[in-house]
């Protein structure tokens, strides 16, 4: 019997943010924490009726083996959704799984990549596996500051990885001008841009930008999710990629997991071909745009001076800059210890920067609590933040 993991698995730690979910999870918690969707957002109506057309027109299809590039009909709604070729279109179980693809099919230990700061913890432990060396870009309201991108300090990058749309963890939204920018800057440097996409159609107002994808098709690598519009248990995402690109990522699935759930892709392609996804839509941004409001009026009316956070135009999270002597994670054992009355959780901001953590920010998420528990909570944290 082996005594030891492997170096690789032994470099996989738990991730800070579910070991903090394991102590939220208590009903008496008001958690800002979750990354998660509102549950009562999931069309469970549409869902179940498309369930039941599929046992009783294509029952054997569903529960069989199928193609590991993914069900035909949904390569072909992203395809024409995106203006790419089918080839182009990988169907990967949830986005996080694109995200271990492209780390096996593009770095080597050593190699550099590109991020955000901060970044989705989640890409960072995809990666990690890999064993690259992560280096962070300067970055403000308005995403990557291209203006202070050096190009020697990008030639030798294998890729950069970044989420232009409302941001996890800061909910910030990327700048049309940025876009391009910083398109060009990669394009320049010949380095591959990851870009993933989750919150991009959860805007609550004005119009989506381009994705880097539309301003360089050769360049990027677009990650969808059906997680954050339709529901997360089906594990249904896609990465759209140059076609080289895709052709060995279908292999490295293939070697992974043959292919995605032949059910849940089923099931998803005929919730998006029944026409009910502007409709499902337009009530998840209503109901993340009405919370946000109430986090926001809330952050306003109790926190105390020097304490910062940005408006988001979209998405689910909110993030906030604690005066410098502050310490989110002290401020987290605060805030959920058990002698309190009112218990209230968020993630610290230090494991979403890759090189240089810092411990005077947090993330709240305001999609899962009411607007009165949402008073509640932040209330509470702002007390809780003039007490440390
Ligand atoms: C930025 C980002 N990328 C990828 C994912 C993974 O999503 P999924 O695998 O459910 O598509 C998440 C989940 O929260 C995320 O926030």
């Amino acid at each position: 019997m082996p005594t030891e993991f492997s170096q690789r698995a032994r470099r996989l730690t738990s991730s800070a943010i579910r070991e903090i979910l394991k102590v939220t999870a208590s009903p008496d918690v008001i958690s800002f924490a979750g990354g998660i969707p509102a549950p009562e957002t999931f069309p469970v109506d549409l869902l179940h009726a498309a369930s039941e057309q599929i046992f009783a027109e294509e029952a054997r299809e569903a529960l069989q083996y199928s193609l590991t590039e993914g069900f035909l009909p949904l390569r072909r709604w992203v395809a024409s959704r995106h203006g790419a070729k089918v080839d182009q279109v990988l169907i990967t179980t949830g986005s996080q799984q694109a995200l271990d693809l492209l780390g096996k099919a593009l770095l080597d230990p050593g190699a550099i990549v590109l991020v955000e700061s901060p970044t989705y913890l989640g890409a960072l432990q995809a990666f990690s596996l890999s064993e690259p060396i992560f280096r962070e870009l300067v970055c403000d309201d308005a995403g990557i500051s291209t203006s202070e991108v050096a190009p020697a300090a990008v030639a030798d990058a294998a890729l950069a990885y970044l989420m232009p749309n409302f941001q996890n963890p800061t909910g910030r939204l990327m700048s049309a001008q940025r876009r391009t920018e910083f398109c060009r800057l990669m394009s320049e440097a010949r380095v591959l841009i990851v870009e993933d996409d989750p919150y991009g159609e959860l805007a609550f107002v004005g119009q989506s930008l381009p994705s880097l994808r539309s301003i360089n098709p050769e360049g990027v690598a677009y990650l969808g999710s059906f997680s954050k519009v339709l529901s997360p248990g089906l594990r249904i995402g896609y990465v759209i990629a140059p076609e080289w690109l895709t052709a060995k990522l279908t292999q490295l699935k293939q070697a992974a997991d043959l292919h995605s759930s032949s059910f849940d892709q089923r099931l998803a392609y005929r919730v998006l071909a029944s026409g009910a996804m502007p409709a499902q839509i337009e009530r998840v941004r209503q109901c993340y745009a009405s919370r946000c409001e109430a986090m926001l009026q809330a952050l306003e009316d109790t926190m105390p001076a020097g304490v910062r956070w940005n408006r988001p135009q979209g998405g689910m999270f909110i993030w906030v800059n604690l005066p410098s002597h502050c310490d989110s994670h002290l401020l987290l054992q605060q805030s959920i210890d058990v002698s309190r009355q009112t218990r209230v959780a968020f993630v610290p901001g230090a494991p979403f920067h890759a090189v240089v953590p810092r411990s005077d920010c947090l993330r709240l998420s305001f999609v899962t609590v009411d607007a009165d528990r949402i008073r509640t909570g932040i209330a509470q944290l702002a007390d809780n933040i003039r007490a440390l």
